[in-house]
């Protein structure tokens, strides 16, 4: 059974349509990842499948149980740690947990130790006794996440859990859902890290505009846009238009030139297309800093299918990444929701 199915899923919000006709199938175990830009849907599609936002088209099963139908049996079975923050800031880290485990009925001589055993966990004990709101970013985003698995849940809903947080950070955070998959959870994580869905996801959908525009494994992804990539940087960003000459001349029209000032980057059918280039570059008297060959990057195929990077707001939105407070917890089967949300 998949852990996730959907036909035709809508939301409309007056009348921008958010999320247009997705079709996903999630299968059960391992890290889904769900990738798109700014603005393309994925924290709408994913409040839908948690049950926190009413459905306007099409249906979505969750866990075999039909969300508009059955959305008890869907909150007892999921957790979702996402953008919003929904911990209580005032609170500490134990106060939050133990509350938290509390409403989801552990007795009380049990909540205690299960808070210390998360707080252990995820390495934060020593932060457990003090605020949230004096949590660094890395912290905050770890008791989001011990918060949500206060019960070992089938499915996770991650929401961008790394948006934010230094690269030490994120790895631990990565450890976890390593480890939350290595405990039988299935993991559906938006990120706008392509890197990230390289690392974790085994399957990944790309969301644009409310579509999904593309599936499959990553390999997959970067195979449809062709087997190798041509990375090539420049010593000065002046010469770079003439650098995208001469790989245009010799190779065609699949010549980019990337967000940083200094690189072009050009698909190839064939690794053996790349020989002329060095020469080329030389005769024209181009020094570079740079000469790769390689599988595409993620960051190429969103390119490729999107026109535009991971994280670049499409024309004419106003929201920006980051612009919400990340990290936080809605739980599964709990009145902790936040009405804060409705501030984004
Ligand atoms: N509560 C809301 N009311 C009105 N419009 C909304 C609401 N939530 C989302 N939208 C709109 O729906 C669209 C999809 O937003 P959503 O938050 O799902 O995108 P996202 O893919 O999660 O983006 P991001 O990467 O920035 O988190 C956007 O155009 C957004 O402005
Ligand atoms: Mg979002």
């Amino acid at each position: 059974m998949a852990a996730i199915e959907t036909h035709g899923l809508v939301k409309r919000f007056g009348t921008n349509i958010a999320v247009d006709g997705v079709d996903l199938s999630i299968p059960s175990g391992g890290v889904y990842g769900v990738l798109g830009p700014n603005g393309a849907g994925k924290t709408t599609t994913i409040r839908m499948l948690a049950t926190l936002l009413p459905i306007d088209g099409g249906n979505a099963r969750v866990l075999g149980h039909d969300v508009a139908n059955e959305p008890e049996a869907v909150r007892q079975k999921v957790a979702l740690t996402g953008q919003f923050a929904s911990l209580d800031e005032d609170l500490t880290g134990t106060e939050n947990l133990v509350l938290l485990a509390r409403l989801l009925g552990y007795s009380r001589p049990a909540v205690r130790s299960r808070a210390e055993q998360l707080l252990t966990a995820f390495d934060i004990a020593d932060a457990g006794p003090r605020q949230v709101k004096t949590y660094s970013g890395g912290m905050r985003r770890r008791i989001d996440i011990a918060a949500s698995i206060i019960v070992t849940p089938e499915l996770i809903f991650l929401d961008e859990p790394t948006t934010g947080l230094d690269p030490r950070s994120r790895n631990h955070v990565w450890e976890i859902v390593r480890a939350l998959v290595a405990g039988g959870t299935t993991v559906l994580l938006t990120t706008q890290y392509l890197d990230e869905a390289d690392q974790l996801a085994g399957r990944v959908a790309v969301i644009d505009r409310g579509k999904v525009i593309a599936e499959g494994t990553t390999g997959e992804l970067k195979a449809s846009v062709g087997s190798n990539s041509l990375h090539l940087r420049v010593l000065e960003t002046s010469q770079r238009t003439a650098a995208a000459r001469i790989l245009r001349d010799l190779l065609g029209d699949n010549v980019t030139e990337d967000p940083d000032p200094f690189t072009v980057t050009a698909r190839l059918d064939n690794p053996a297309q790349a020989a002329p280039v060095l020469p080329a570059l030389d005769t024209a008297g181009i020094p570079i800093a740079s000469f790769t060959l390689g599988q595409p990057s993620l960051d190429e195929v969103f390119l490729a299918l999107t026109g535009h990077g991971a994280g670049v707001e499409p024309a004419g939105t106003t929201r920006g990444a980051g612009v919400e407070p990340a990290g936080t917890t809605y739980q599964a089967g709990t009145t902790v929701e936040s009405d804060r949300e409705v501030a984004s």
